[in-house]
């Protein structure tokens, strides 16, 4: 009990969460124990009406005021119903937030091991959970304990011989079965993470449907669907069927109780020890006591599932990113920018991705890059040229070696920094579900629509965007999926052109496109290039004929480096490609 319930404290107190909504909490907890206090005071009142009978003086007052009551318990349940509602959403509303914050704040290699699918899960349906103990039970559960303690004490006051009796019956009742409450929460931890997987595999297939259909293979992923939504709901049977059992014994064991101390009571009343009022006034206690506790196991259910979903939200919540940047913001490192000659720099670089930490995916890699340069990097697929650019961009932490940019250790610079220095254009482009003006403008917020035109003519771009229905804004679909991949490409391109940083790092950014379309973009390289500092990956050798500097890898290695004629004279590798290619 105590860890389950030390999950729920713990980001309770962690996150401010009662802290920042104070007054609204000690409101709502007021209100609460205003109703509970009404409620109480209704039993007094029939008994007062049975004893003092129907025809007595002041009747009419006496009905009055119970009317009062009722408005008054409307009123303050009414506002304590509001206030923990609110409660319920802010909170969720709040660790959503914090959770994607935390989520953006990862590096890639955490979303290797982590489906997004299972991350958007617990963002909604965990998060629920919580709302529901935050909005529903927790106000549930004070109402009933004070309605618990309140009813007791009255009981007490009432009749203390019967109330001892049905107290320590109770005890003996309830006990066991709070005990086996423990057991929801684990099946319940269960039945979220089949949830979680169900999303997840939904949300991997419906981003595959061209594939999916093009292998026809509707009714294998339909069977894969189903048997997760099957799982998902065995799981929550036997969740359910363990908490029917429950609630069926409860109820069993409190009604005996009460049905047995009622007896006792009636054979009170018939020697003379009870008057038939003070006997209905306890027997109201009673139910008022049953239906409490009848509440709070249901609500011991909920707390025990929501420990579960916690548990998992807490882990996002908490994830620490395994690269930290260093402390050399953009002040510093002005004066190195200007004066330094090299401005990428690899020394002996060793690297393996954490999914495969015995394969080297660079090995001992040195190659330095000169400012105003263009470099380009050739050699095999899988060869590693993509990782270099992942390294230069700290996604990954390297195992040994050193790699500089402006002379400075990416290690000592701020993530967001080094990052600002540098645009890349990757080797699959992102577009994301919006406009094609916005798609560009991603580049950098504050460009104007002149600015964002501009650097799409210079990625030639223009042409097919003015051509689509709505121009500019043109909804470019989920991922893109209403352009071509030739477009794709360039406009992931014109989005690094409007960045405009100092090094441009492109990733086989002219790959899709048809040769005539190529050489403009290449041509339009060839202006914004001169001036920026450019690694370029290209397989098209084709396109890499200007380049300052030419260096070949394989399997994580520099082969050889040079320019397109000294290393056709090397007669290597490069040489070997190149024979391919331009005969
Ligand atoms: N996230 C990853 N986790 C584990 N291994 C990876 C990961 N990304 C790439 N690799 C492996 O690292 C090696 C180098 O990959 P990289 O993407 O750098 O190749 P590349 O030279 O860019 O190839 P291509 O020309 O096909 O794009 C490959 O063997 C690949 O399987
Ligand atoms: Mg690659």
């Amino acid at each position: 009990m105590a860890n389950q319930l030390g999950a729920i404290s713990r980001w309770l107190s962690e996150y401010h969460v009662i802290a920042r909504y104070r007054t609204r909490w000690i409101l709502a907890i007021v209100f609460l124990l205003l109703a509970a206090a009404a409620t109480l005071t209704v039993p007094i009142a029939f008994r007062d009406l049975v004893d003092t009978g129907l025809t007595s003086e002041g009747i009419n007052q006496k009905f009055l005021n119970l009317l009062i009551l009722a408005v008054f318990l409307a009123v303050v349940t009414a506002g304590r119903f509001y206030l923990m509602s609110w409660l319920g959403e802010r909170v969720v509303a709040d660790i959503r937030d914090r959770v994607f914050a935390n989520m953006l704040r990862q590096s890639p290699a955490y979303f290797e091991t982590l489906r997004t699918g299972e991350v958007l899960s617990r963002l909604t349906s965990d998060t629920t959970l919580i709302q529901a103990l935050v909005g529903t039970s927790v106000s549930v559960a004070l109402r009933s304990g004070v309605m618990f303690l309140g009813a007791l004490l009255m009981m007490l006051a009432t009749s203390a011989w019967l109330a001892g009796i049905m107290l320590m019956l109770l005890i003996a009742v309830v006990l066991p079965l709070w005990a086996l409450g423990r057991q929801v929460r684990k099946m319940s931890r269960t039945s979220q993470d089949k949830v979680a997987d169900t999303s997840a595999l939904a949300g991997e297939v419906l981003n595959a449907m061209p594939t999916v259909q093009a292998f026809v293979r509707e009714s294998y992923e339909q069977a894969r669907f189903s048997k997760a939504v099957r799982d998902t709901f065995e799981q929550a049977c036997q969740r359910i069927r363990f908490r029917s059992g429950l609630t069926a014994a409860a109820i069993t064991l409190a009604f005996s109780v009460i049905v047995f101390v009622l007896w006792m009571g009636v054979r009170q009343v018939s020697s003379g020890e009870l008057s038939l009022g003070e006997l209905t006034q306890f027997v109201m206690y009673a139910v008022l006591i049953a239906g409490s506790l009848g509440a709070l196991s249901e609500v011991w259910g909920d707390v025990q599932r929501a420990a579960g979903a916690t548990e998992r939200l807490v882990e996002l919540m908490q994830a620490e990113p395994q690269i930290q940047g260093g402390a050399v913001g953009s002040s510093v490192a002005v004066m190195p920018e200007l004066k330094s000659t090299t401005v990428i720099a690899f020394d002996q670089v060793n690297f393996s991705y954490p999914s495969r930490p015995e394969m080297l995916a660079l090995n001992q890699l040195s190659f330095s890059v000169k400012a105003g340069s263009r470099t380009a990097l050739v050699g095999p697929s899988g060869a590693g040229k993509t990782t270099v650019f992942s390294l230069l961009l700290r996604f990954y932490a390297h195992a040994r070696g050193q790699i500089e940019i402006f002379g400075r250790d990416v290690l000592d610079w701020r993530l967001d920094e080094l990052r600002k220095k540098i645009a890349i254009v990757p080797q699959e482009p992102v577009i994301f579900a919006a406009s094609a003006m916005d798609n560009i403008r991603y580049g950098r917020l504050d460009a104007t629509d002149q600015e964002v035109l501009a650097a799409a003519k210079s990625a030639h771009a223009d042409g097919f965007i003015s051509a689509l229905p709505q121009g500019y804004d043109t909804f470019l679909g989920e991922r893109g999926v209403r352009l071509s991949g030739g477009q794709r490409q360039r406009i992931s391109l014109a989005r690094a052109i409007l960045k405009n940083p100092p090094i441009l790092l492109l990733d086989e950014a002219t790959s899709s496109l048809d040769a005539e379309s190529e050489r403009e973009v290449q041509r339009a390289l060839d202006e914004i290039l001169p001036g920026r500092t450019s690694l370029t990956i290209a397989h098209r050798l084709a396109t890499v004929l200007r380049a300052d500097q030419i260096v070949v890898m394989d399997a994580g290695q520099v082969v050889e480096s040079g320019t397109h004629t000294s290393l056709l004279a090397d007669n290597g590798l490069y040489a070997r490609l190149a024979k391919l290619q331009f005969v």
